[in-house]
């Protein structure tokens, strides 16, 4: 095995309680929650679990620095240079905190220093570059008046995000958030707060004031739902499962907040007989398997056009049983644990199903080593559109391939689903993509590529895939309200 430097393969767990106001604190109830190494099955540590009076706390500070404090007050430019500098200390702090990451996570540390912390940086760039250029227009009326409108943060922001990519979500909600010039109220995921918890901690070195960014670990009906109902809360923010999505809508209609949702898929990835067949297996293992099938836009339903179905499944099984699973620390690593038990059980209930229901299991199907919440790469072939695997958001390593013959055909199979996060066509037909690019609802459509992200490109779901955008300008605009002056001018 290759050797990982001890700092790195034992990072600091340096922050555990709730971040309020600038402060690190106990939760007043005194519980505690404990994070758990999925790959050792052992407790890292005991976090605070916060609840209702945290958030109260975190809100109240959060609204404070909002209108009262020197965040209210600084320009623009100075608010994009403290996001700068806190992409800096992420930059300079990178080995360690991919390190923890992938300890709290489970996710190969390849993947935590090639993908999630690049991302990290890169995102909180963007949006820093944006904070200084977020203007309103001035608008020609009837009549003998001016009006322009102005761009206002919407105020303070209730985020609640999910455990797939505990740093990297952080990043996509505080980016824009901060550009905005909103105060934020965070409730990370329980399976994965320590990241998080880190950032905070270097927001605060960066220079960021108190009461603008605060953390609250803890679980979702309680945190997570005291951030929903709180009245001092102007937006909700929320990352996950679109079943806690429609309950945050109904708890968040008596406050009529604003809601951004982003939320699950079960997204077709479409290969036609034409297309580069190599690269096409590539992506479509790269497609579902990164991060151990645990994202909202994981290629699992995948299309093969019939003539090159045998080739292709074949293709697709070796690179699976070549697949490297093992230490997340380890940087050869493929792949490490799926993030918790619940999960892993979840995910072995639906390989049983698709075996019950008859498609065949090319690959894996199966548990790997016997510590550590470890599901081989699975691969079924032979599975039909009615078959739960095919419809069910499974998060985790399982494929199902399903043949077609043409393309109003596999057009009209893709969109049947009440998701539409994602979607990739393979193919060398240029007419082809771009006709299926169209037909497809989703919010992200590759062509001979899959999980291209770019902070400036928007990302989110048609359907039950999500509501609002996020990345990119579209992604800063959920952050603002709009504001009309109109001023009446002298003369006739
Ligand atoms: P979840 O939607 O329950 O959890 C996501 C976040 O919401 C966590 O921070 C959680 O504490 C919080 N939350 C839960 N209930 C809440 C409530 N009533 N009010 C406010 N906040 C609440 O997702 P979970 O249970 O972790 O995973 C279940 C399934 O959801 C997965 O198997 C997967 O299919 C899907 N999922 C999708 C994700 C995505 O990126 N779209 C991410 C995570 C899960
Ligand atoms: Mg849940």
């Amino acid at each position: 095995m290759a050797t990982v430097a001890e700092t790195v393969r034992q990072p600091k767990i340096r922050h555990t309680e709730c971040f309020i106001n600038g402060k690190w604190v106990p939760a007043t109830s005194g519980k505690s929650f404990e994070t758990v190494n999925p790959a050792t099955e052992e407790v890292l540590a005991e976090v605070a679990e916060g609840d209702a009076p945290e958030i109260d706390a975190a809100v109240k500070a959060a609204r404070h620095a909002l209108e009262d404090g020197p965040w209210r007050r600084m320009d623009a430019r100075e608010r994009g240079r403290l996001m700068y500098r806190l992409a800096d200390l992420i930059e300079e702090e990178l080995d360690e905190l991919a390190a923890l990451e992938s300890l709290d996570n489970g996710k190969p540390i390849r993947d935590a220093k090639g993908a999630d912390l690049p991302l990290v940086i890169d995102c909180l760039r963007y949006y820093a570059g944006f904070a200084d250029k977020i203007h309103g227009q001035t608008i020609p009326v009837r009549g003998n008046y001016f009006t322009y409108t102005r761009k206002e943060p919407v105020g303070v922001v209730g985020q609640i995000i999910p455990w797939n990519f505990p740093m990297l979500m952080t990043a996509w909600k505080w980016g824009p958030a901060l550009a905005a010039g909103c105060t934020i109220v965070m409730k990370p995921a329980e399976q994965t707060p320590l990241t998080c918890l880190r950032m905070a901690a270097l927001a605060q070195e960066a220079g960021i004031p108190d009461g603008v960014i605060n953390v609250v670990p803890g679980f979702g009906p309680t945190a997570g739902g005291a951030i929903v109902k709180h009245p001092g809360v102007d937006k909700v923010a929320f990352t996950g499962e679109h079943l806690t999505a429609q309950i945050i809508m109904r708890e968040a209609a008596a406050t009529l907040k604003r809601l951004t949702f982003e939320l699950g898929g079960k997204s077709p990835n479409v290969i036609f007989a034409d297309a580069d067949l190599e690269a096409a297996v590539q992506g479509a293992h790269f497609g579902l398997y990164f991060n151990q099938g645990q994202c909202c836009c994981a290629g699992s339903r995948v299309f093969v056009e019939d003539a090159i179905h045998d080739e292709f499944v074949e293709r697709l099984s070796e690179l699976n049983r070549e697949r490297r699973l093992g230490d997340p620390l380890d940087p050869q690593t493929e792949q490490g644990p799926q993030v918790d038990r619940n999960q892993f059980d979840k995910i072995m209930k639906y390989i049983d199903l698709g075996k019950k229901e008859g498609a065949q299991c090319v690959t894996g199907g199966e548990r790997f080593g016997d510590r550590g919440y470890y599901v081989r790469p699975t691969l079924f072939d032979n599975v039909t559109d009615e078959m739960a695997i095919a419809k069910d958001e499974i998060f985790g390593p399982v494929m199902s391939v399903l043949r077609f013959r043409d393309i109003e055909e596999v057009a009209a199979r893709a969109n049947n689903t009440f998701y539409g996060l994602a979607a990739a066509v393979w193919t060398r037909d240029v007419g082809r993509a771009h006709y299926l690019a169209n037909k497809i609802k989703a919010g992200t459509i590759w062509v001979n590529c899959y999980d291209v992200f770019d902070a400036a490109a928007p990302f989110g779901g048609y359907k039950f895939s999500g509501q609002g955008r996020e990345l990119g300008e579209e992604g800063l605009k959920a952050y603002l309200e709009t504001k009309t002056v109109t001023m009446a001018l002298p003369g006739e």
